[in-house]
């Protein structure tokens, strides 16, 4: 297969505006990106909001009356409508901004889950979430004293919907699943749990990392109540991400953190809240990584979340496709035409850090270990696997530079 032919994105334009794919790593081996489920790489156009950020209108927002914090309170201010338009919510009212999806998923835990939860109730997720889900809900169930139930993968690696109608039941309380998998790429049908949760009097969280940075999502259709994601998996900065929920839920919850800016009046005897989302975000924000967020924001819009999903879908199946033609890979989760843009997989005899590391000499970088889904591994009854994860930029050149390195690799272990 001819490798950049019938792209339906000008990838080699969009690849000049990240200059660290140019790099070489290791002995000059020129970089192949495949690790965008862990972070993505940033474009210029949100670097420069960045620089602009710090070289023109850097200040605190919401405290100052001069110039520059008023342009910076606009500016952070305008990204929560940005961010909020991106994913079709009503508005900035219900997105907070966060460090990250790990941080999102913590506030829910906290300011709704210890003062919602207790014994007698369920919190439903599924087998597949990642550690920033798992190990929150987990944690919060031992402190209130509730139950948390697992919806079982299949051998497939979908999600098995009888077995989520059996959990999701009267008891339930929360049901936090994620969108699509880090892991496997199984999308989950994210509509049909909101209406199982509703049916149920119960909320939903539904984890967004590995979706909105990769496919079209409105969480107005998706009827979820919260939602989360991180901007450094979709061509923002670091130390920045969303939870959005619906306005009425975020009203009628308990702040998270405590301090300044969250505040509407205090007294020695008592303090009252913020508007939405400031409610939220207590301290000095995230004001240089939110704006840089919302110009990421821009970057995809222009690319086209459409155009972006169907080249991802095209190098995955392309990946895929490659891979399973060795009888010694073995690759997990559903087939190549049904998934996110992740390729997990094993070769046999040789550790997935072994392998990572040869491919790293290749220049090739790609993830290896349990991908912070120990539960997941347990049940694939595999120690750990190395991941291939696509983004817009990448080109089916550097999917052929991937599955040609694991060559050198069975050389070395024969
Ligand atoms: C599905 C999923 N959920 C949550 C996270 C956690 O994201 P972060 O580390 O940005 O908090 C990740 C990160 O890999 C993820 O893939």
């Amino acid at each position: 297969m001819e490798a950049t032919e019938q792209e339906p994105l000008d990838v080699e334009s969009i690849r000049a505006d990240f200059p660290i794919l140019d790099r070489e790593v290791g002995d000059g081996a020129p970089l192949v990106y495949l690790d965008n489920a862990a972070t993505t790489q940033t474009p210029e156009q949100v670097i420069d909001v960045f620089s602009e950020y710090y070289r023109g209108y850097n200040a605190n927002v919401h405290r100052g009356i001069h110039q520059l914090s008023q342009e910076a309170s606009i500016a952070y201010e305008e990204a929560h409508d940005r961010l909020a338009e991106f994913i079709g919510a009503d508005g900035r009212e219900e997105v907070v901004f966060t460090k990250n999806t790990t941080e999102s998923i913590n506030l829910v835990a906290y300011a709704w889950g210890l003062n919602e939860l207790g014994e007698g109730d369920a919190v439903v997720l599924s087998e597949m979430e990642h550690h920033s889900s798992f190990v929150t809900w987990q944690q919060i169930a031992e402190r209130t004293g509730a139950e948390v139930r697992y919806i079982r993968v299949d051998d497939d690696g979908y999600l098995d919907m009888d077995h989520a109608a059996e959990l999701i039941d009267e008891d339930a309380a929360m049901v936090s699943v994620v969108h699509a998998s880090n892991v496997l790429g199984t999308v989950t049908p994210m509509r049909e749990l909101a209406d199982l949760a509703h049916d149920n009097d119960a909320l939903i969280l539904g984890d967004g990392a590995q979706s909105v940075p990769n496919r079209p999502v409105d969480v107005t259709d998706l009827d979820v109540d919260f939602y989360v994601f991180s901007g450094h998996k979709m061509a923002g900065p670091t130390g920045i991400g969303c939870l959005y929920g619906k306005q009425e839920v975020l009203e009628d919850m308990e702040p998270f953190l405590y301090g300044g800016d969250m505040i509407r009046r205090v007294t020695f005897e008592e303090t009252t809240w913020n508007d939405l989302p400031w409610k939220y975000e207590a301290g000095t924000p995230l004001i240089a990584q939110g704006i840089g967020l919302a110009a990421a924001a821009d970057y995809l819009d222009d690319v086209g979340m459409d155009a972006i999903q169907a080249h991802e879908e095209r190098l995955t199946e392309y990946a895929y496709e490659r891979l399973d033609e060795f009888d010694d890979v073995e690759i997990y989760g559903p087939p190549a035409d049904d998934r996110g843009a992740v390729v997990a997989f094993n070769v046999d005899g040789i550790h997935a850090h072994d392998l990572a590391s040869i491919l790293n000499d290749h220049g090739v970088a790609i993830r290896a270990g349990d991908h912070c889904t120990q539960p997941l591994h347990q049940k694939l009854d595999i120690a750990a696997s190395v991941r291939a994860s696509f983004y817009f930029y990448n080109t089916m050149a550097e999917v052929d530079a991937l599955v040609d390195s694991l060559d050198a690799a069975r050389d070395i272990f024969g």
